[in-house]
């Protein structure tokens, strides 16, 4: 590994990772609590000689009940045909051979876990393998969620879900947290009856009393694995994928994806090589879920925001479904080098959504990617020391702490500049698709000197360790077409002498969501407006002021605030009553605590009726916004 990862304390150097099985039963307790029962256990090979202890990433949640070393596997068994279901995984170990038991002791790591050190009973030989096995409770942790039915949109029935990114898992099962180590996994998960359990696997099986059957067997980061249990049913939408929903959903979700995600996956394809993970599905989340999208393996777990009616936010399955080769086959090796992910990520979802709509839609999009990008170092100052693409995160700072738009945006700059130096994207493409099958599972960090090595005159550590705008920016003219009309336009109503005569003359009934962005991101730059101007555009545009699209919800928002524009106050309530992204909560109330008495006031009002609401980081995120206390932060 070329370099530690400081957020885990695990024994990555000591010891190979080489499966993962878990074995839980997920309980529903009152109002909003519940808990997860059983083990984890791990198959190790001993990399160090005399090894004599094994560290696990964990957190102060998780209750470790007991710990043993299990009996060695046994040798792999010739291919035999599969073993009946319902049967014991235990990935053939003897289950009559007796268990020793391991001295356990969790000690202090971080504000955001702890570290379990197990006491091996004799020190090891380098290729020994053994299987630890811990028998824990966990679930009052950041990284396992539970809602009750009054947060689901049914109303009927509670809800559990995990968020491992990035360093949460650790309160879900007790693990090696790092994305420098992978490996394959297995779980048998018991839940309430009525109730259904997925997870990030290829393999999912229903099993009798209520236990599901899951096995992963391609390698994944710890950060990957994910569970989810409620009242969900599906729909197939293609070939290979599903959509994923609470029953009151899930005929929207159908509308809004049928057929589509075929042609996504299969561009994919044709530009990076083959979707290694079979299946992909995608499981709309309760409105409180803190992301657009995670793009768990096998199943992306998305925002109901996406639900538009109309495909127009689509561009956050291409993503996800873009970290099928840039992420989650290659992979950062510590959260430091974030951007490896996103940034390739991002230029991986231009390149699929430039070959299904254009290259004029895609330069919109990325657009508004830069405005975002500006908006975030104006905000900061482009010094700012995370302002680079390779950030150093020092030990006790929390991963999570450290996102923001440069790894995403400035990433996509880089990767595009990469591109530009080769010549032609798709010999870039190309390029990266026999990276890609050779490194294949295997957590890189370098793997941009790889690319790039042959590249004469390159400004290598300028971009990853220098803070700062992107010193090259892709071309994004072919935009221009669809930006030009949204610029004119909102020059017309930044002006003090409204024309409305020449405003009436700009038709925009035929905009495309994004270019309503594009242009309402423009209005927020040049507001506050002359006066009377934001009442005037919301009635002329109920298009954008009654919007339900939650990117145009949120942009209008903004616009209300940093005009002080009282009369649509209630509309900041609703829209952060109605959803929880991060993305959009945290904005809105940084736009209220720099706002007047007024919007102050708002914050106030509404975070302490949405709060139970929120994704605990996210509600830890606007306590600092509001200037309120929080605890170990
Ligand atoms: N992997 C991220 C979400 C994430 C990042 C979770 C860091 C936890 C920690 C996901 O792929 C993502 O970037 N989602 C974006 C989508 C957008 C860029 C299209 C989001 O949620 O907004
Ligand atoms: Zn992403």
């Amino acid at each position: 590994m070329a370099s530690r990862d400081a957020a885990s304390a695990c024994s990555a150097a000591a010891f190979r990772l080489r499966h993962l099985h878990l074995e839980l039963s997920v309980a529903f307790g009152p109002a909003g609590a519940g808990h997860l029962q059983g083990c984890a256990r791990l198959e190790l090979t001993c990399l160090q000689e005399g090894a004599g202890e094994l560290v696990l990433d964990s957190h102060p949640s998780v209750e470790v009940e007991s710990a043993g070393l299990a009996p060695a596997p046994a040798p792999a068994p010739a291919p035999a045909p599969q073993p009946p279901l319902g049967g014991s995984h235990g990935e053939g170990r003897d289950a009559a051979a007796p268990r020793r038991p391991l001295r356990f002791q969790s000690r202090p790591f971080a504000s955001y876990g702890s570290a379990l050190h197990l006491t091996l009973p004799e020190p090891l030989t380098a290729g020994d393998t053994v299987v630890v096995e811990v028998a824990y409770r966990a679930g009052a942790g950041p990284g396992v969620c539970w809602l009750t039915p009054e947060q689901t949109a049914g109303k009927q029935k509670p809800y559990m879900y995990t968020q491992g990114q990035a360093v949460l898992n650790r309160s879900f099962f007790p693990c090696f947290d790092t994305p420098a180590v992978k490996c394959p996994y297995s779980a048998v998960i018991k839940v309430p009856e009525g109730f259904t359990a997925l997870m990030s696997a290829i393999t999912r099986e229903k099993q009798k009393d209520n236990t599901f059957f899951f096995k992963m067997p391609h390698p994944i980061p710890s950060y990957l694995v994910a569970l989810v249990v409620g009242d969900i049913v599906s729909a197939e939408v293609g070939p290979r994928s599903h959509v994923w929903a609470e029953p009151c959903l899930i005929e929207a979700a159908k509308k809004e994806y049928d057929g589509v995600i075929e042609e996504f996956l299969a561009t994919g394809e044709k530009l990076f090589g083959p979707y290694v993970w079979e299946r992909y599905d995608v499981l709309f989340m309760p409105p409180s879920f803190p992301f657009g999208g995670m793009e768990n393996p096998c199943i992306t777990f998305v925002t109901p925001c996406l639900l538009a009616g109309d495909r127009s936010l689509a561009d956050v399955i291409i993503h996800e479904i873009s970290h099928s080769w840039f992420g989650n086959l290659v992979t950062n090796a510590h959260w430091g080098e974030f951007w490896l992910n996103e940034g390739f990520t991002m230029y991986a979802q231009r390149r699929i959504s430039t070959a299904l709509y254009g290259a004029a839609y895609t330069c919109l999009e990325a657009a508004t990617g830069r405005a975002l990008l500006r908006q975030h170092m104006d905000n900061t100052g482009e010094n700012h020391p995370l302002n680079k693409l390779r950030v150093t995160i020092e030990p006790g700072v929390d991963p999570e702490d450290t996102y923001n738009e440069t790894p995403y945006e400035k990433g996509y700059c880089f990767v595009s500049y990469l591109a530009h130096l080769v010549g032609d994207q798709s010999k870039f493409d190309g390029f990266l698709q026999v990276l890609y099958v050779r490194l294949e599972c295997v957590s890189v960090l370098l793997l941009l000197i790889m690319v790039t090595s042959s590249v004469v005159g390159f400004e290598f550590d300028r971009w990853l360790n220098t803070p700062g705008w992107p010193p090259y920016l892709p071309d994004l003219s072919p935009g221009e077409a669809l930006m030009k009309p949204a610029e004119h336009l909102a020059e017309l109503w930044a002006s003090p002498d409204r024309n409305m005569e020449a405003i009436k003359a700009v038709d925009i009934s035929a905009w495309k969501t994004f270019q309503l962005v594009y242009f309402l991101d423009k209005i927020l730059q040049k507001s506050p407006l002359p006066d009377g101007n934001v009442e005037e555009m919301s009635a002329l545009y109920p298009r954008i002021s009654k919007a339900e699209n939650a990117e145009l919800r949120l942009r209008w928002c903004q616009i209300v605030l940093k005009n002080n524009h009282e009369p649509e106050f209630g509309k900041v309530r609703s829209f952060l009553g109605s959803q929880g992204k991060q993305k959009y909560t945290l904005p809105i109330y940084r736009a209220m605590a720099n706002g007047s008495e007024a919007a102050q006031a708002l914050a106030m009002e509404t975070f302490s009726s949405t709060a139970p609401q929120l994704h605990v980081n996210v509600q830890n995120y606007v306590k600092k916004i509001l200037g309120l206390q929080t605890k170990g932060n």
